[in-house]
Formats: C-alpha cells, sequence, structure tokens
C-alpha cells in the first residue's frame, strides 16, 4: 500500500472532475441515439486521454474488463504521466449505456481514485448489495436480516413505521421475490431499469432523492464506486460477490481474492481516503445532465473528498467547438 500521506488527494481533485467531464461531454452528442456500444466508447476514449494527462502512477483496478476483453482502460492498465502518487484508479465511463442510448434518467460518468491497493479489485461479477445514507448506527441494516426485517430497522431507526421508507431496487426478475416482500412491508420501491451506483448515491441525499436504503444485486465493480461515493457522503454499504460458475470464481481468485463468501463492509471496500468524481450524462436526482444550448454545452460534476466530506458541485460551460 502507498504511504496515504503522498495522495495529494486535494491536488488532484479538479484534475478527477476534468477526466469525468471530458467523459460526459463525449457521450453527450449519443444520447438518445440508441447506441449504446458508441456512446460507451467515445466516454471511454475520452476519459483515458483525460486520464493520461494526470500527473499520477495510476493502475486501472475497476475498468472496462479484463485485458483480453477491454482494449482500453482494462483492468491492470497503468494510466497517467507516472510522475506523481502511485494510485489506484475505479472508473465506470459510462454508469447506464442504456439509459444513454435512450435518454433515460441518472446516467452518469463515474471515477475514483484513492493510493495504490486500497480499493477492492472485484472481478467483474455480481455483487449482492444494501446501502442506507448517513445519520444511522453501524449494523442498523445488515445482509443477515431479510429485506422486510431491513425494512422495519431502518424505519425503527428513523423513528418510523415502514410505510415511511422507500427503498430502491433495479428492475430485474430476480429481485421478484424480494419486491414483494418489502411491498408487503407497506414501503415504497423506487424500481430503475439500470445504474445501481447513482441509485445508492441517493441513499446519501434522502431528503433531496427520497430515497431511503438500496437492496438488491448488480455489478461488483459498481460496488466499489459505491462505495468510494458513500465514504465521502457518508452512509453504509454491504457487498457480497454472487458467483454463477467457476469461470466466475476464477476470475476472483485471479484478482487476489481468496475468501469467496465474504461480507465486505464500505471500509473494506475502499480502504483508504478517496476522491470521487461523476458528471451527469442525463439529468437525476442527483446531477443535471448535460445541457446543450446553440453555441454552449454545460455539466455538472460531483466532486468529493472523504478526507474532508467535501462535496462539491460544478458547473462547467464549454464553447461548442
Ligand atoms: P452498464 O452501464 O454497463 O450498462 O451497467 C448498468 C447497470 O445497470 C449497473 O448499474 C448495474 O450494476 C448492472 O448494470 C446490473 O446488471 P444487469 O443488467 O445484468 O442486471
Amino acid at each position: 500500500m502507498t504511504d496515504a500521506s503522498q495522495f495529494q488527494d486535494r491536488l488532484l481533485s479538479l484534475g478527477l472532475a476534468r477526466v469525468s467531464e471530458a467523459a460526459a461531454l463525449a457521450s453527450a452528442a449519443l444520447i438518445g441515439r440508441g447506441d449504446e456500444k458508441a456512446a460507451d466508447q467515445a466516454a471511454v476514449n475520452a476519459m483515458r486521454d483525460q486520464l493520461n494527462l494526470l500527473d499520477i502512477a495510476g493502475v486501472v483496478v475497476i475498468g472496462e474488463g479484463e485485458r483480453d476483453e477491454a482494449p482500453m482502460l482494462f483492468i491492470g492498465e497503468e494510466v497517467g504521466t507516472g510522475n506523481g502518487p502511485a494510485v489506484d484508479i475505479a472508473l465506470d465511463p459510462l454508469e447506464g449505456t442504456t439509459l444513454t442510448a435512450k435518454d433515460m434518467p441518472n446516467a452518469l460518468t463515474v471515477i475514483a481514485m484513492a493510493p495504490r491497493g486500497t480499493l477492492l479489485h472485484a472481478p467483474d461479477v455480481y455483487m449482492e448489495k444494501l446501502a442506507i445514507g448517513p445519520g444511522y448506527a453501524v449494523d442498523t441494516v445488515t445482509m443477515a436480516m431479510s429485506p422486510a426485517e431491513r425494512v422495519h430497522a431502518l424505519a425503527k431507526a428513523k423513528g418510523g413505521s415502514a410505510s415511511d421508507i422507500t427503498v430502491c431496487v433495479l428492475e430485474r426478475p430476480r429481485h421478484e421475490a424480494m419486491i414483494e416482500e418489502i411491498r408487503a412491508t407497506g414501503a415504497a420501491i423506487r424500481l430503475i431499469t439500470d445504474g445501481d451506483v447513482a441509485g445508492i448515491i441517493h441513499c446519501a441525499e434522502a431528503g433531496i432523492t427520497g430515497i431511503d436504503m438500496y437492496m438488491g444485486s448488480g455489478g461488483a465493480p459498481e460496488g466499489v464506486l459505491a462505495a468510494a461515493a458513500l465514504k465521502c457522503m457518508g452512509g453504509q454499504i454491504y457487498g457480497q460477490l454472487l458467483f454463477r460458475n467457476d469461470d466466475e470464481r476464477a476470475r476472483a481468485l485471479r484478482a487476489g481474492i481468496t475468501d469467496l463468501n465474504r461480507i465486505y463492509q464500505r471500509d473494506d471496500l475502499v480502504r483508504a481516503d478517496v476522491i470521487f468524481a461523476a458528471t451527469g450524462v442525463t439529468s437525476g436526482s442527483i446531477l443535471a445532465g448535460i445541457k446543450r444550448e446553440p453555441g454552449w454545452v454545460t455539466t455538472e460534476t460531483l466532486l468529493m473528498r472523504s478526507k474532508t466530506g467535501s462535496v462539491r458541485r460544478m458547473s462547467y460551460r464549454s464553447p461548442v467547438r
């Protein structure tokens, strides 16, 4: 692990916001054009170009896929000029490729940076996730509880009843039983079609988004990115890797994971101070989407540092070239 004191997070944070902005701007022309691949590729190219301008010795630990699957921003790729602190990079150049292609809410570009060796090298498998926002005692809700028990426990901690709780869930057939159980408690469910990083961040701003808790399975890499966001904003996340076959187990072993059943807490997923940047591509409740006017384009970026707990929302306007 790198000496965390050498992690120049204050200086690097604005650079990270630029990386996130660049990816969003590159995907702007592809919003609502029905082409997920093209939107993703544009974001990947721009994110990589900007990242390589930063004075860091970066290694992608959460990226576009393993080396043989992803030509760019693959896991293990070295990024940055090489002059600067040794850091781990977790990224998703376009979180919500389908949301972008269909011009639906909450597509984001996302990137996190932390000292080398401190982000979980999550393989590209599913992860069972449970998240709540700040202000609750640790283990107010746990993975051992059933979905209904979590609703009642959170309602009690919030000082209300189950009907005061809204849970965000990815709309998938695999979640049908869980959705039924949650609804039977009287709690509301906000179903999302994609984008669980945004879904989890929503818990950290419950007053604005109306979402108290996130539950269900989604990508493990997205789990690490969401943990980075909650480490900055406050809140808790629990994650457990899910394996469908031996190939997925082998991926985890290759990534250095030995305990395949471990339940990770937020600070196991992100073990040191982290910088997190996300830029809105399509509008949502946490970030405005890209706004295009004749001659101008405007983005909104969330830039956060866990060391200080600072949360900036930055608007960036650029002439269209
Ligand atoms: P992409 O941006 O790669 O399309 O991923 C979107 C996403 O919805 C993630 O937010 C989520 O973790 C994952 O896909 C869920 O996977 P699946 O669609 O297989 O349920």
